[in-house]
């Protein structure tokens, strides 16, 4: 499958791009430079320009031409901009689930954030209230298209090395997982059917991720 990565130049998408090559697929790293695209070709991936907070439906549609799957992983990142919440974690989101929608492409698969559906504390800072409702949102948006949506909730991202194991399922605790194991819980998941309509927390764990992925589908 041809694969837009959605936030294609981030720490996971980087990751990420190498397994799906190796999977047999083409990623299309989305990103808003063109100074990205000599790195991200190196990884493998395909580079096309999308701004996600300056591009319409229409042009989202446009960077995901002749793709099978999109993997949305862009987020606002950590600059405790409230607005990029919006813009990006969730707007983003929904464009690229409108898009995918205009274009025919049912595959979708979400890096979302833990317990986001849980309420946040009345004294948590503003930034952080902002990214759970934009995640939490963007999820239920998901949930309620028509797409063949998954969506990975990862505990607190680290960047120490692969695992290749984590826990994995509806209600798992929430923990540290390295962003290489969810890059490969990612490409675990995108070309496998029996994914489809799963929300699952991920955290680091035990479990190989293929093994941790069968056992959440069999768990139901
Ligand atoms: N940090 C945590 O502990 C944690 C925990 C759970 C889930 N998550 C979520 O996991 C996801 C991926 O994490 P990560 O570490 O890979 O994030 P990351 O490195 O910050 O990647 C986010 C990507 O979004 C892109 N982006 C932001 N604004 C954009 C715009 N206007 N147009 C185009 N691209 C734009 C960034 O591009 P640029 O390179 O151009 O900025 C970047 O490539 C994020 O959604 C994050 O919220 C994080």
């Amino acid at each position: 499958m041809r694969i837009a990565v959605v936030g294609g130049s981030g720490q996971i998408a980087r990751l990420l791009h190498p397994l799906l090559v190796a999977a047999g697929h083409q990623p299309v790293a989305l990103v808003r430079s063109e100074s990205q695209r000599t790195a991200l070709e190196a990884l493998g991936a395909e580079v096309r320009l999308l701004d996600i907070e300056n591009s319409d439906v229409a042009g989202f549609a446009t960077a995901f031409a002749g793709c099978a799957a999109v993997v949305f992983s862009a987020g606002g990142g950590p600059d405790g901009n409230i607005d990029r919440k919006r813009t990006v974690d969730l707007e983003g989101s929904l464009k690229s689930s409108a898009a995918a929608q205009s274009l025919g492409i049912q595959r979708f698969v979400q890096v979302s954030a833990i317990d986001v559906d849980h309420p946040v504390s009345p004294d948590a800072p503003a930034v952080w209230a902002a990214y759970v409702a934009a995640k939490r949102d963007a999820d239920t948006a998901l949930r309620d298209s028509p797409l063949d949506w998954t969506i990975l909730r990862p505990g607190r991202l680290t960047d120490d090395p692969p695992t290749g194991r984590v826990a994995l399922g509806p209600a798992v605790a929430r923990g540290d997982v390295t962003r290489a194991d969810v890059a490969a819980a990612v490409a675990a998941v995108v070309g496998d059917a029996r994914t489809v309509g799963r929300q699952w927390n991920l955290v680091g764990g035990d479990v190989p991720v293929a093994e941790a992925v069968s056992a959440a589908i069999a768990a139901g």
